[in-house]
């Protein structure tokens, strides 16, 4: 993920590229979030009229995922995983973890490093799974975590 700061006309680029595609609204969003770590308000109205939806039906689907930012993140962003495979292989001992030792409490948006709670990764087989900034991390152990944390204040 990428957050170089807003861009109108790349914004429009990213929308023109895709705005015929059927079911185009997830992919444009994907890809504002890919490009610029959030999705603008300004990128609102030029969906809207991209896809010829109302404005407030493009903000009812970026509300409705929890993927979808409306605000730059102010620090790295870690995405854990909590789902059935994540549970069964330890992932809420880590995010116990990331509180207690490192203060940083999950979906709190604040802290150094923002920690968000999603529900699969798709990277099942290697649970506990999480993504730090868009880069997988797999089979996480506190260690794991430690470091990369470590990593991050450095
Ligand atoms: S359940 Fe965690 S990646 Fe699928």
């Amino acid at each position: 993920m990428v957050d170089s700061g807003w861009s109108e006309a790349e914004a429009k680029a990213l929308i023109d590229a895709r705005r015929h595609e059927k079911g185009a609204m997830l992919p444009i969003l994907h890809d504002l979030m890919h490009r610029f770590g959030y999705i603008d308000e300004a990128a609102i109205p030029l969906i809207a009229s991209a896809l010829n939806v109302s404005k407030a039906e493009t903000v009812g689907v970026i509300s409705f995922y929890h993927d979808f930012r409306r605000t730059p993140a102010e620090g790295p962003v870690l995405k854990i995983c909590r789902a059935e495979s994540c549970q069964a292989a330890g992932c809420e001992d880590l995010v116990d973890h990331l509180e207690r030792r490192h203060g940083l409490v999950a979906d709190s948006h604040h802290g150094r490093v923002q920690v968000e709670t999603v529900y699969c990764l798709g990277h099942c087989a290697a649970s506990p799974a999480a993504m730090l900034d868009g880069e997988p991390m797999a089979r996480l152990t506190r260690e794991s975590l430690d470091a990369c944390l470590a990593e991050i204040a450095r």
